[in-house]
């Protein structure tokens, strides 16, 4: 089996906000701790909308690295990279496109959405590029052999498609000639005892779905010492049917935390002008959340408010703790406090988590060499690692002319 890996990426755009921190980036940093993971920039991705603006891409990248690296990203752990210096991206997604019927790509929920969306902000998306969106995303996923792929909740369907696409690949190249044959001989090296077991495991599986028979057997795979790589890729596809497994399904990771609002309760996008930025100073935070609007029915100090009408409301539920927000229901639906008072605690709130993430992105800032080659070494990472994939789709489709 291959080892577990966790994959994201972002595109590059604009600034990072507290939405990508509470949506996205603690999430990574957890994740950094418990699976090797790949975060990387989704430049092309960015292109194909902002084709008309790429100077926004080119300076959001290093803004987007700064700001993942002062969110607690360790480049020692995590390996930091940009899609566009990883050409090999593109080869896969081309070859992919190959056998990607055209109308999976047109029934993505997200796609009809989308174009409308960027007509209104003045962008034509109707391009070949962008009908091909979640098929780039598919290939980057695929190339690292990701089985996780923490994103939100819009990007399931992605996912979804990327599984799709793993299997029609593996079923269509993943079957080598005399593929039965191969895999009986192998499931014979095993010895009489490992091999009687691994039958066993696999007609569980086969006829009665056992997960659990299923995760057995690749452990009793992945355990035996004196077989080749070919003839374990064989032992992994055999129990589940037909041939080499040679991408990997990716699973979806999502996100548990409450989302988090706009200062106008809307979604928070910079573009929007609703949000707080990650590296912003602590005046303008203060102010920003002083100027928020409050309940509309809330007039005067003596009105009594509703906190489910007020957007204030949907930060504490992420910055409070349930004395403060008790205290915040109590005085709001008994006019017991004032909007100033009540946005207090989230200013704090706000304020010291920003602390630490405003000190070290300084440092990055004032080392703008520190960053480029924290970069530097993380797409040759991705690199190799992407070498070892694309060698074996270009030998399973037929391309490698040895
Ligand atoms: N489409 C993703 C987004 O808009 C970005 C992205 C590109 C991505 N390639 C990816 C996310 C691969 C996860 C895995 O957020
Ligand atoms: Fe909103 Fe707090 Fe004012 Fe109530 S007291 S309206 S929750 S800011």
């Amino acid at each position: 089996m291959f080892q577990d890996r966790v994959l994201s990426g972002m595109r590059p755009t604009g600034s990072m906000h507290l939405g990508h921190y509470h949506g996205a980036l603690k999430n990574w940093v957890r994740l950094q701790n418990e699976f090797p993971c790949l975060f990387f920039a989704a430049d092309w991705h960015a292109l194909t909308t902002h084709y008309e603006d790429p100077a926004v891409i080119e300076r959001s990248v290093w803004d987007m690295f700064v700001d993942w690296l002062a969110c607690g990203i360790d480049p020692t752990k995590a390996t930091l990279f940009i899609q566009s210096r990883v050409p090999q991206h593109a080869e896969l997604t081309m070859l992919l496109s190959f056998f990607t019927p055209l109308a999976w790509l047109e029934r993505v929920p997200t796609y009809k959405d989308l174009v409308e969306k960027h007509a209104d902000h003045g962008r034509d998306v109707l391009t070949y590029g962008f009908l091909g969106y979640p098929l780039m995303q598919a290939a980057d996923i695929l190339i690292y052999r990701a089985n996780k792929v923490p994103v939100g909740e819009d990007q399931v369907s992605h996912i979804e498609l990327t599984r799709e696409i793993a299997r029609r690949f593996n079923h269509l190249f993943g079957r080598e000639k005399g593929f039965e044959e191969k895999a009986e001989a192998a499931v014979k090296k095993m010895g009489p005892k490992k091999a009687k077991l691994y039958r066993t495991l696999r007609t569980r599986f086969q006829e009665q779905g056992d997960h659990e028979a299923l995760t057995q057997a690749q452990e009793l795979v992945n355990d035996v010492q004196n077989l080749s790589f070919g003839d374990k890729e064989r032992l992994y596809g055999y129990i589940e049917g037909g041939g080499r497994m040679i991408l990997v399904e990716p699973d979806a990771v999502l996100t548990e935390t409450p989302k988090i609002l706009g200062l106008d309760g809307q979604k928070m996008s910079k573009s929007a002008d609703n949000a707080i930025m990650l590296r912003e100073a602590p005046e303008s935070v203060t102010q920003k959340i002083r100027k928020m609007q409050t309940d509309p029915a809330r007039v005067r100090r003596s009105d009594p408010g509703n906190p489910d009408r007020c957007p204030v409301w949907n930060l504490h539920q992420v910055f409070s703790d349930a004395n403060t927000k008790d205290w915040v229901w109590q005085g709001c639906t008994t006019a017991g406090i004032g909007c100033l008072e009540c946005k207090q605690p989230v200013i704090d709130a706000i304020n010291s988590e920003l602390k630490p993430i405003r000190e070290r992105a300084a440092q990055f800032e004032e080392d703008p060499m520190l960053v480029r080659n924290i970069i530097q070494d993380g797409c040759e990472k991705a690199s190799d690692l992407a070498n070892d994939t694309m060698r074996d789709v270009r030998e399973a489709m037929g391309l490698n002319y040895s």
